[in-house]
């Protein structure tokens, strides 16, 4: 088979066949197929689209494109998450151990921030000591001790989608809904969960930009979950402005560790308690989402959340003394407060440009591989709808220089519109919950 014909096949509109597919995620995993030949492939994907067939077949050539999870010794009912990307999205590091705390078991495998949406794993690698790299051995022995590992794809587990990933936050081929579906479904097969609840991120801070192409990505996954026996839940969240407060790595574990001690709460914590209690439910550990909600809610107050996340931090290394002292966690020295340049109401947040904001401090990725600087960032002080007034502080960033600071600040203000009257309304947080029955 020939991969240039291949890629133009594709270029031109046409189906690919099982085996043309077998073949691009073969050459793949063994290396055989150079990058620019996978980068074009992968862009004439997102132009020209793939059908459901054609997304099934990418899918399970991921999902064996190596090892797969068997979790059968952990005992329970195991649940995953996983969200398709946004801004200051930090409910993994809320819910897996408010979830696990009740005696569900949550066995995560996490990606890395891609493009301008952040990843549990960098943000994770950012707590001083903290272990992702954790093998299938070690994982299943946590798993059975305490009933959380948060943990980076092991090297044996799709390969093919660690290598396409890379490629595609650095060739603008992220946001396609085939490689999307393929690339979550695939890790989410292979890492071997009985039920999974999907994040899918719907607005200007996601990769799905309306509710259209929200479902159509929630449906395509759900169903391919389901057709190999899982059970999945899919829930469409809002990302029209950043979720939580805090942008960067070190700053959203701050952040996550002040849900889990109660002191914030806001949409963060609404999408966490949800998500969980859609975990909950798929777990059959309670009947309604209120119910579960209420039964995560109490482990925030009883605080039983947070020893399960010092659990996980002591389990996998990280230094446990952050959760009570945050100066241990890294935070970049330059510093810029950025201001609003007129009164008036803040009526749109454009969240991707704030996550690019996010990038240019140093803490997301311009290019594959490129080590990040876990202590910068963005604190946002203003939600949507907020009213400000001229001079007033609507971010501060952190940077390892002042120059990085004042670009980030460059994006920032394009990101935020200002208008003299309020909009009408802002875009809901919880757009639609796709369960099994539906
Ligand atoms: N998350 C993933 O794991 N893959 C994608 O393609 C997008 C978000």
């Amino acid at each position: 088979m020939n991969f240039v014909d291949i890629i133009i096949k594709k270029r031109d509109g046409k189906k690919l066949t099982k085996k043309e597919i077998a073949f691009f995620v073969n050459g793949v995993t063994d290396g055989s197929l150079p990058d620019y030949q996978i980068s074009s492939l992968l862009m004439a994907i997102l132009l020209n689209g793939m059908d459901a067939e054609e997304t099934a077949h990418l899918t399970m050539e991921m999902a064996h494109s190596g090892d797969m999870f068997d979790l059968s010794s952990v005992e329970g009912f195991k649940v995953d998450k996983h969200s398709t990307g946004g801004v200051a999205d930090t409910t993994t590091l809320i819910l897996a151990p408010l979830v696990a705390s009740v005696g569900v078991p949550v066995v995560k495998m996490s990606g890395r921030g891609l493009g301008f949406s952040g990843g549990t794993i960098d943000k994770l690698e950012s707590i001083p000591g903290f272990r992702v790299d954790v093998t299938e051995e070690e994982a299943l022995r946590f798993g059975r001790k305490s009933g959380i590992v948060l943990m980076s794809q092991t090297d044996d587990l799709t390969p093919a989608d660690k290598k396409l990933y890379a490629l595609r936050d650095v060739t603008g081929t992220v946001d396609s809904i085939p490689l999307i579906a393929a690339s979550i479904m695939s890790k989410k097969i292979a890492a071997g969960a009985d039920g999974i609840v999907l994040d899918v991120k719907c607005g200007s801070g996601a990769f799905m930009k309306d509710l259209e192409s929200a479902e159509k990505l929630a449906t395509t996954m759900a169903d391919m979950g389901r057709h190999v026996g899982r059970k999945v839940t899919a829930v469409i969240s809002g990302m029209d402005q950043p979720l939580g407060m805090y942008i960067g790595n070190s700053l959203e574990v701050m952040e996550a560790m002040e849900v889990l001690k109660g002191n914030v709460g806001g949409d963060l914590l609404e999408v966490s308690l949800i998500l969980g209690a859609n975990m909950l439910l798929l777990a059959g550990r309670v009947e309604t989402e209120e119910e579960g909600k209420a039964l995560l809610l109490e482990q925030i107050k009883n605080g039983k959340g947070l020893a399960k996340f010092r659990e996980l931090l002591v389990q996998q290394g990280g230094n446990v003394h952050v959760i009570d002292n945050y100066d241990l966690l890294p935070l970049s020295p330059a510093k810029l407060e950025v201001k609003a340049e007129k009164d008036g109401y803040i009526t749109h947040m454009d969240t991707a440009r704030i996550g690019r904001a996010s990038q240019e401090t140093g803490a997301g990725r311009m290019f594959k591989g490129q080590p990040l600087d876990f202590g910068a960032g963005i604190v946002m002080k203003k939600r949507a709808g907020d009213a400000i007034a001229t001079g007033e502080t609507f971010a501060i960033v952190y940077s390892e220089s002042e120059e990085k600071c004042r670009s980030a600040a460059d994006i920032l203000k394009k990101a935020i519109t200002i208008e003299e009257k309020q909009a009408a309304k802002q875009p809901p947080l919880i757009w639609k919950i796709i369960r099994q029955e539906d």
